[in-house]
């Protein structure tokens, strides 16, 4: 009887112990995919999918055909440039995509470092077995906001106050211009969001809060960035943040640092619809071929993980037969475990994975994933088929790396007078008493006072040189309003400066102050503000110029409404410039009637106080 017992109770260990043994070795197997790097598998010749008189999806077809698991996996991943602290890993790894974050430039961010530097990591993607090219994007937002000698234009809140989608397209046409030249194919515009609360601090990347508005500057922005007349994409556009982006409900970010950005939605379907659908229904209707996922959530659900939104809603009930590509670490926040929030936001439908920062763990879950069928290979040949296609439709296959001659179209007269006639037909003239507005060029006296006077990081605003913007004036070349509103004026008009308001003009005051006040740069959820202001330093700016001019012009450069109704009531005139850019002088085309005021508010600001 004991023998038997104990035979019993040794037979149920050895089973424990077998299946915990098996268990472990399931769990963290790490199955090596065959990664045939066979020369005559990667010395062969005359490949049809390297043939551009072929289809695009017989091209695709002949080379999923010839790709294996791993090479697949890797061009469903896209790294932040800065996480390659070895070039040979993107042969190594078969990455198929990088990106620059912002201001994840060269040492030196002149164009030529730029170009050579994509060039570099072309040439190591051209080292694997395929030779498949990288996709490189970058936030071109305003303008190569991250090229020294680039056109910065008028950030998206400006262009939204034109509300001409012609001149909209032809910025995103000169935009690609200047990134194309440095070898990038990839721009993470246009910017859909509908912006309901100016709190947040993206506002100024988008058009504003009237979805319409939004949904033709955007189209606009699209069909400028990608049409070309050689039948690629110029540009690979790419409308973002799918979906709800500036509905996310104050106080709600997952990052303590931040208020909104990052935040959950709350609105019913119906709204979200009516709000924030039909701009990238417009876009795919468009043409869109990539659209970015946002980081917010909807209804407490991470959007980067919701099937409904992102495989019903964008690609079946939309038609959306480009990729989804994730937002920065979204993916990575949708579950505890990375393995885990890989395989529920690649099953929702995203098919690139923005990591940002490593490639290796994401291999090896990948595969893991594959191994166990958590992830079928059905969904990874169609998130690859997808990649694929637009890699080429965007002609990387076909077209030769940039050359150095091509740069001479960065920061050109011709696209410099674009942004010059952006910001002028972006000026909102906010209040205009006595018709204080537009000014003589031949005052005999101009007092100009404020901390964006002459300064083109704040006239610039965020996503320039740094990813968060600087202030001042290096890594930028333009025009500040100070220099612009000398060389508007005629050469008997006196033109003073003091930053502060120091001026001492004896008896005589000065015909007109004009003090340019407003935000110092920000981006995304750094930008977040209970309550956007002026500062004080402003403030007693203004007052100080006011009691030395007869009039007072007041110059707000900002990327939403500042709450000013405490202290408008005594200012004859106000613009509203938002973040203009490099062409200062756009301003001083209104503020001196060469051109009238034409803009209109892209968000509704509330000047006074009753
Ligand atoms: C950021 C932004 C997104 C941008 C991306 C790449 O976090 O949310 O708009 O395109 O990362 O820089």
């Amino acid at each position: 009887m004991k023998k038997a017992l104990i035979f019993k109770i040794s037979f149920i260990l050895l089973i424990i112990l077998v299946l915990g043994t098996a268990f472990f070795v399931f769990e963290n197997k790490n199955p090596a995919l065959p990664n045939d790097n066979s020369s005559e598998r990667c010395e062969q010749k005359d490949l049809p999918y390297l043939d551009s008189n072929l289809s695009t999806q017989d091209r695709v077809n002949d080379l999923m055909g010839r790709m294996t698991d791993w090479e697949k996996i890797g061009q469903m991943i896209l790294i932040e440039k800065n996480s390659i602290h070895d070039i040979n890993d993107i042969t190594r790894y078969n990455l198929g995509a990088l990106l620059s974050g912002g201001g994840a430039g060269p040492k030196q961010d002149t164009p030529l470092a730029w170009l050579q530097m994509i060039n570099n990591f072309q040439s190591a993607a051209q080292k694997t077995c395929l030779k498949i090219p990288l996709l490189y994007g970058i936030d071109a937002i305003h303008g190569a906001g991250n090229v020294i000698g680039a056109t910065i234009f008028p950030h998206f809140i400006g262009l939204g106050a034109t509300r001409d989608p012609d001149l909209v397209r032809r910025v995103a046409e000169a935009t690609a211009e200047e990134i194309a030249a440095t070898g990038i194919y990839w721009n993470y515009a246009p910017n859909l969001d509908v912006a309901k609360d100016i709190r947040w601090g993206k506002t100024y990347e988008t058009f504003g809060s009237d979805t319409e508005n939004v949904a033709q500057l955007g189209l606009a922005y699209l069909e400028g960035t990608q049409n070309s007349s050689n039948g690629y994409l110029k540009v690979l556009a790419n409308p973002k943040h799918f979906i709800g982006g500036g509905s996310m409900e104050y106080g709600t970010s997952r990052n303590k640092y931040f208020k909104i950005e990052e935040g959950n939605i709350n609105i019913d379907e119906e709204t979200l619809r009516q709000v924030h659908l039909v701009p990238f229904k417009e876009a795919v209707d468009g043409g869109a071929r990539a659209i970015m996922v946002g980081t917010a959530t909807w209804r407490g659900k991470m959007n980067s993980s919701n099937h409904y939104l992102l495989t019903d809603v964008l690609k079946k009930e939309l038609g959306f037969s480009g990729f989804i590509v994730s937002d920065w670490y979204g993916v990575y926040e949708v579950a505890p475990s990375k393995y885990e929030s890989l395989v529920l936001a690649i099953n929702a439908g995203v098919d690139m994975v923005m990591s940002p920062f490593e490639y290796k763990d994401f291999m090896s879950n990948m595969q893991k994933a594959l191994f166990r069928g958590d992830i079928t290979k059905e969904r990874i040949d169609d998130a690859v088929r997808r990649i694929l296609t637009v890699k080429f439709e965007t002609g990387l296959f076909d077209r030769p790396q940039a050359e150095p001659e091509g740069l001479s179209v960065i920061g050109s007269d011709e696209h410099r007078d674009l942004a010059r006639e952006a910001v002028r037909k972006s000026q909102v003239l906010l209040k205009n008493t006595n018709s204080a507005l537009p000014l003589s060029v031949s005052l005999d006296k101009i007092i100009v006072a404020g901390a964006a006077a002459n300064n083109l990081g704040r006239q610039a605003g965020g996503w320039t040189t740094e990813w968060q913007g600087i202030d001042g004036n290096y890594g930028i070349s333009g025009t500040t309003i100070l220099e612009a509103i000398k060389n508007a004026v005629s050469k008997n008009t006196e033109v003073q400066f003091n930053e502060k308001g120091n001026f001492s003009v004896g008896n005589n005051l000065a015909d007109v102050g004009i003090v340019v006040v407003g935000e110092k740069p920000y981006a995304e959820g750094w930008g977040d503000n209970p309550n956007p202001k002026l500062s004080p330093e402003d403030l007693s700016a203004i007052e100080k110029t006011k009691a030395k001019s007869k009039k007072i012009i007041v110059v707000i450069i900002s990327g939403r409404p500042l709450d000013i109704s405490s202290y408008s009531e005594n200012w004859d005139g106000i613009v509203a410039s938002w973040l203009p850019g490099s062409e200062g002088e756009g301003i001083t085309d209104v503020l001196f009637g060469l051109y009238p005021f034409t803009g209109t508010l892209p968000v509704s600001w509330n000047i006074s106080s009753n």
